[in-house]
């Protein structure tokens, strides 16, 4: 149930019987040799989408552009600074809320994220918790974040499917999904040879391209598949839609 394919007749029939919505959020960057600079973004949209049509559960628009600066040295890569984002999230939150949604599950795309992605929502608690949203009287809302990739059975699956080269950025697994989603978007693989390990952290954009000059982080994308990427999508959609059942309950 997509929001943006609703008339508002039908989302107010649907606030008669729930007030949760779906959030995707990806970004708009680079994935390394092979992978899409949309990946975060197409995965959290399809992923979501899914489990809101096997939950019937309303899917708001995507948030696509994240919190990206330190992927600014390849083409074609967006940022939000991690200000913008918080008010982003915010006024999405808020624009829903203001109808009568209480829930906000978010699907993450993007680890880059995560932190920002707290922070706005420790800023909506902070206004209801003040009363500068909508007046002390104005009802609580509840947000989550779930990360795709991170749920209790996939972490074995990936380790079947691609051993320990699935790596931190450009995984293989992501460039499977948006493989097994987009497969005349299948871009032939470089000769990238095999992950550098992971050695230490990056602050800016100059930092990041300097210790990681293709883009990936201990990943090895060039092994991607539609097939395996299939399995993972499957598997994301199938776990997520239990919790988000769950989270409707709770
Ligand atoms: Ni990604």
């Amino acid at each position: 149930m997509q929001l943006q394919m609703q008339t508002w007749a039908e989302v107010e029939g649907y606030l008669e019987t729930s007030t949760m919505a779906i959030m995707p959020i990806g970004s708009t960057e680079q994935h390394g040799p092979n992978g899409l600079i949309g990946t975060d973004a197409v995965t959290a949209e399809a992923i979501a989408l899914a489990v809101g049509a096997a939950t019937d559960t309303m899917v708001a628009p995507t948030i696509a552009v994240g919190m990206a600066q330190h992927h600014m040295a390849f083409k074609g890569s967006m940022t939000l600074r991690p200000a913008t984002l918080i008010q982003v999230i915010g006024d999405y939150v808020g624009s829903l809320a203001h109808h009568g949604f209480d829930r906000f599950y978010f699907i993450n795309g993007h680890g880059g994220n995560g932190a920002t992605i707290e922070a706005a929502f420790q800023e909506i608690y902070t206004a209801h918790s003040l009363g500068s949203h909508g007046g002390e009287n104005a009802p609580s809302v509840r947000c989550q974040l779930r990360n795709w990739w991170q749920g209790p059975k996939m972490g074995a699956l990936i380790k079947q499917l691609f051993g320990d080269k699935d790596g931190m950025h450009a995984t293989i697994s992501e460039v499977s999904v948006t493989q097994y989603l987009f497969p005349e978007h299948i871009k032939s693989a470089p000769d990238m040879g095999p992950p550098e390990p992971f050695r230490s952290r990056w602050s800016d954009a100059a930092d990041y391209r300097a210790k990681f000059p293709d883009g990936r982080i201990a990943s090895h994308p060039g092994l991607a598949t539609p097939e395996a990427g299939k399995q993972v999508f499957d598997l994301a959609v199938a776990e997520i839609a239990e919790e988000v059942a769950a989270y409707a309950q709770g």
